[in-house]
């Protein structure tokens, strides 16, 4: 019988349970025994393998988080850590291993498979949609939208007391969140870790929109900006002699049912993911590229550099005077 064993590692995000569950039960039609990999590389050190049914992915769909849990593994960093995992890989006699994770957990399946010949096949499956090899990221369109309705709701108290509110969100290394959120929310101002700003430029656009009738902003402060939030808060408060409140979403972002888009990419990828397994193929991350689902070669799309989009950063200005 020919086996394959999933896993989730990382930070969670919204859809890793549909991808679960498309390669459950694309696997278990196509023929395959199914094992599910608790905690990551974590539980692939200890041997934590749960062999899946069908019945074992109902009604997880729609819900976040990930039914295997995850993990960060440390001990996935030594030798030994990697040689017990590929040991009990062995022993549970696995073919393929797919790991639904960010760029951190596809390095340690491309490690796998090149220190212990490990066949992998990679998932994308983070917030921070700092894959560049992919369109998006499983997780990082509903990630957007609870900020997006976090910026909606702020954005009522915030103009009834004439405020103005830094916005944190998540991304330590990739301003996506920050920059899509801030477009499509119409914020005044956004701060990612790609751009230093200019904090002369920033007091003065929330002097301006307040010389402008416009009593309220609302800035965008991805938390990898590299100033820390409370401190940025009081200096803006003090340059500007506004009311100015801080709001750090947090792990928020990360909870929540998945969206439409998310769903489907997560399942697509899922089904993909069998797909290369019984075709034998190994080495591949799965992603998007136009809309359309294609595998990449694992290390060629690690390599790829994130490339800031500079015009959505510019346009922010633009559209919020
Ligand atoms: O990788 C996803 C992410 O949510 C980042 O945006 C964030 O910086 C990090 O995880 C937080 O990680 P942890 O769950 O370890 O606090």
């Amino acid at each position: 019988m020919r086996r394959i064993a999933v896993l989730t590692s990382g930070g969670d995000s919204p859809g890793m349970n549909a991808a679960i569950r498309a390669v459950v039960r694309y696997g278990i039609e196509k023929g395959f025994t199914i094992y599910g990999v608790e905690r990551g590389f974590e539980g692939l050190i200890d041997g934590a393998f749960i062999q899946m049914d069908r019945r074992s992915v109902g009604d997880i769909l729609q819900r976040g988080g990930t039914i295997l849990k995850t993990a960060r593994s440390e001990r996935f960093k030594t030798p030994e850590g990697k040689v017990r995992a590929a040991q009990n890989l062995e022993t549970f006699q696995i073919e393929t291993l797919i790991v639904i994770g960010g760029e951190g957990s596809m390095n340690g399946a491309l490690e796998l498979s090149k220190e212990h010949g490990i066949k992998v096949i990679c998932i994308p499956g983070t917030i921070d949609n700092d894959l560049a090899y992919t369109d998006t990221t499983i997780g990082f369109d509903t990630a957007v939208n609870t900020v997006l309705d976090a910026i909606t709701r702020i954005r009522d108290t915030s103009s009834a007391h004439d405020r103005t509110t830094i916005i944190e969100v998540m991304g330590r290394q990739s301003g996506d969140i920050a920059l899509y959120s801030a477009l499509a929310g119409g914020a005044e101002y956004v701060l990612v870790p790609e751009v230093e700003a200019d904090f002369n430029d920033l007091c003065r656009k929330i002097i301006e929109g307040k010389n402008n009738r416009r009593q309220h902003s609302v800035i965008i402060k991805a938390e990898g900006y590299p100033m820390d939030s409370s401190e940025l808060t009081t200096q803006l408060a003090q340059r500007t002699g506004k009311d100015i409140r801080l709001v750090v979403l947090s792990y928020l972002q990360r909870g929540g049912s998945p969206s439409f888009h998310d769903r489907m990419l997560a399942t697509e990828c899922g089904v993909k993911a069998v797909t290369l397994a019984e075709e034998e193929i190994s080495g591949k991350a799965i992603g998007t590229v136009g809309g359309n689902i294609v595998a990449f070669d694992l290390e060629d799309a690690l390599k790829i550099e994130p490339v800031f989009n500079q015009e959505l950063y510019d346009n922010i200005g633009i559209l919020s005077k």
